[in-house]
């Protein structure tokens, strides 16, 4: 990745291409929280929201040819997913609350749902019905990671750094077992950070971190 252009944006759209999709276990799909109490009635959305902070913001910046998809999985309309894509992007602030309103706005405007594939509502912002397999839908052969404290350790892996590859991640619950299965079934590798299990927010910005370094070495 290249440093920080003219319009605020880091890195290049072409080649290496980085999907975070983090699971809300209880998240709201509906974006029915109150934004002076995010944590306490969101369902932990507040999780999600430092999720996209450490994925996609940089100081002074946003990074391309990143995206992160929240699935959502808590209230009504559940199971829905939020994609935010960093190249398309507009107005990214790095505070919780200004993300939360985004967040927020974005279910709200796609409310009534139903609608097949993404739907775009505002600028590097869309919304669809379904879960991690809709986040999903189009990996083609990109790589899939899953972050597990239990896998293996991201040091010893040659070439995470070079290619596209998605990173699905869960929530301060973790993951539960039948996406663990889902994964699996998917030819999801398990990819540990480091023997301690983190925040979900700080091991994007761990994996990040690494990426970072092996794309600065890249020839
Ligand atoms: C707060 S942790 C989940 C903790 C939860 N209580 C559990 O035991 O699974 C959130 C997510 O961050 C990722 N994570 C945290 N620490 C990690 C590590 N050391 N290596 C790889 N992934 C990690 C995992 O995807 C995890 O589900």
């Amino acid at each position: 990745m290249g440093g920080l252009r003219a319009d605020g944006k880091l890195g290049q759209r072409s080649g290496r291409m980085r999907r975070f999709v983090i699971i809300g276990q209880t998240a709201s799909a509906s974006g029915d929280f109150r934004l002076d109490d995010i944590a306490g009635t969101s369902g932990r959305i507040d999780v999600l929201l430092r999720c996209v902070r450490a994925a996609l913001l940089v100081s002074h910046g946003v990074r391309r040819a990143v995206v992160v998809d929240l699935v959502l999985r808590g209230g009504p309309g559940e199971p829905r997913v939020l994609r935010i894509d960093g190249d398309t992007s507009k107005f990214l602030r790095p505070d919780e609350r200004s993300l939360a309103v985004l967040v927020q706005k974005a279910l709200k405007a796609d409310a009534q749902g139903g609608r097949s594939g993404f739907v775009s509502v505002r600028p590097g912002v869309s919304v669809r019905t379904g879960g991690l397999d809709e986040a999903l839908a189009e990996i083609g052969d990109t790589r899939l990671f899953v972050l597990d404290p239990d896998g293996e350790d991201v040091r010893t892996l040659k070439d995470i750094g070079g290619t596209d590859a998605i990173f699905v991640l869960g929530d301060h619950l973790g993951l539960d077992a039948e996406t663990r299965v889902r994964l699996k079934a998917l030819g999801a590798s398990p990819l540990r950070l480091g023997p301690v299990a983190i925040h979900a927010d700080d091991a994007i910005a761990v994996l990040t971190n690494e990426l970072d370094r092996r794309e600065a070495q890249a020839p």
